[in-house]
């Protein structure tokens, strides 16, 4: 591979996923394998800012592609915000030999690396690592699958407490402003109903859902609310509200909340991140630029971080559909 790339730098960003210590393995040995330096940045952009830099090699990574969180650390860099703080990170990356750089983390880390691309003229490749599944050129981003197992085996055990006692359960998933988390976990988890911001369900509709199911000869019932649901001002107020309607039904709130970013990560993210850290080394030797590495259609394919972030995630309306012929 012809390349004029000596030192490539990479850094976890933004929310921690499943998966990220895997991609960071993937782009430290891919370095190794093509014989460029690879160093790890710590704490994202804001490590970038106080030069805390690290020389990784193929033993640096041992041991972690079955791990959680990132070794690598992350952070949510205000400092990175400012043309100052950019300019400190693009003097630090020039005295350490740095000359491009891997983002993995969501659509406000790829903001970030879209300017400092622009900017500076810095060669980056974003990968997309959230739970939240919500990046435009790519099916899954890191860490999304894992957080649906982890939802998945969460809603199992309240259902039994939920069905021991004859109880509505309302559970609060993340997800940020995407329901995907809410809408595929609730359909493995056999939710009754599924709230999510891109469907404007309403109040009204989902009571009388609640009680046909109740008249169905349902005792207990999950509903799983994505945490960007608009229906009510917060999952504690659809509560009351459906406590107020349906006084009849104990009804209880369990916010899933962090636990769903963390624990091992699934085959699928493991692989994943593999393609991806691969690819993205791959990429930035071939000269290629400011694009994001994703999966579509079970290929590696490029997509540039304008669009990585300004396009939609949409959900699939289809499986709106499944969710609601199967729950009856
Ligand atoms: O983007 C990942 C995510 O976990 C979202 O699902 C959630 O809204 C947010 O991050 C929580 O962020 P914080 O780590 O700041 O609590």
């Amino acid at each position: 591979m012809s390349t004029t790339i000596k030192k490539i730098g990479v850094l976890t960003s933004g929310g921690d996923s499943p998966g990220m210590n895997a991609a960071i393995r993937a782009v430290v040995r891919a370095c190794a394998y093509y014989n460029v330096e690879c160093v790890g940045i710590y704490r994202g952009y804001q490590g970038m800012i106080e030069g805390d830099f690290k020389a990784m090699g193929p033993r640096d990574v041992k041991n972690i592609i079955n791990k959680g969180g990132t070794i690598l650390k992350t952070a949510r860099s205000k400092e990175f915000m400012t043309p100052e703080g950019r300019k400190i990170a693009h003097d630090n990356l020039k005295a350490s030999g740095v000359d491009s750089l891997v983002v993995i983390g969501g659509d406000g880390s790829f903001t970030g690396a879209e300017i400092f691309n622009e900017e500076f003229g810095f060669s980056v490749i974003g990968i997309p690592g959230t739970i939240d599944n919500d990046i435009f050129g790519t099916s899954h981003t890191l860490g999304y699958d894992t957080a649906l197992n982890t939802v998945v085996e969460a809603i199992d055990k309240i259902r039994d407490t939920a069905n021991s006692h004859n109880r509505l359960f309302f559970v609060e998933v993340m997800g940020r402003d995407a329901g995907h988390i809410a809408l595929n976990a609730g359909i493995g988890a056999g939710a009754e109903e599924i709230l999510i911001p891109e469907e404007a369900f309403g109040l009204d509709r989902l009571v009388d859902s609640l009680k046909k199911s109740k008249e169905s000869g349902k005792t207990s019932s999950i509903v799983v609310v994505s945490e960007g649901d608009k229906i009510g001002k917060n999952v504690f107020e659809l509560k009351d509200y459906v406590e107020e309607n349906m006084p009849e039904y104990d009804v209880r709130v369990s916010v899933l909340g962090h636990m769903q970013r963390g624990g091992a990560p699934s085959c699928f993210d493991r692989v994943l991140a593999s393609r991806l850290g691969v690819k993205a080394v791959e990429s930035l030797l071939e000269g290629k630029s400011n694009y994001m590495v994703g999966l579509q259609y079970d290929k590696i394919t490029l997509t540039p971080l304008e669009q990585a972030i300004k396009g939609q995630s949409e959900i699939d309306l289809e499986l709106v559909k499944v969710s609601d012929i199967v729950s009856s």
